[in-house]
């Protein structure tokens, strides 16, 4: 049996976005920052900890018929660094990019300070500056470090 015959893949997408390389175990976060639970009735095929050679094991998400904001991929860059963003048409990937750390994020990450303006009734987006190990509050200077992921604003 080859390597090939023994790989397990989900179906090949006929047009809309491959998110390869996820770091193993942020799909669900992936999903949550995409919006998508499945109540919209889209085509969406998950993989998790599938083995990867350059990663042990990864994620992947295939999204039918869709492309990411430039908000989208700046947090996606954050919860899985060596994510690859593989645009499809017609079958064929017409583009693949690596996602880039973003210097800040605006609009997608909620502030954990419920004090915090950006978390009052007042349009104010979130802005988080991001640094080497975490992101900060522009507003009241929280840091965030670790699960990030979990003040998806959509979650
Ligand atoms: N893919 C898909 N549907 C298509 C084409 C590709 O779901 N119609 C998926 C593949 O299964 C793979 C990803 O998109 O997970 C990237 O495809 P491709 O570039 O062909 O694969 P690799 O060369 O293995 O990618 P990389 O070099 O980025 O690891
Ligand atoms: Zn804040």
């Amino acid at each position: 049996m080859s390597d090939a015959d023994r790989e397990l893949r989900v179906s090949k997408i006929k047009s809309g976005t491959v998110i390869d390389h996820i770091t193993g175990g942020q799909a669900m976060n992936v999903l949550t920052l995409l919006g998508i639970d499945g109540s919209e009735g889209e085509a969406v095929s998950v993989a998790m900890n599938v083995p990867s050679d350059r990663l042990g094991h990864k994620d992947v998400v295939k999204v039918e018929s869709r492309e990411l904001s430039q908000d989208e991929l700046d947090v996606l860059a954050l919860i899985a660094p060596d994510a690859t963003i593989n645009i499809i048409r017609d079958y064929e990937v017409v583009e693949k990019n690596r996602v880039d750390r973003p210097e800040r994020v605006v609009g997608v990450l909620e502030c954990p300070n419920r004090a915090c303006i950006s978390r009052t009734d007042e349009p104010v987006a979130s802005k988080f500056e991001v640094l080497p190990d975490g992101v900060r509050c522009e507003y009241c200077g929280t840091i965030v470090r670790e699960d990030i992921a979990e003040h998806i604003e959509s979650a």
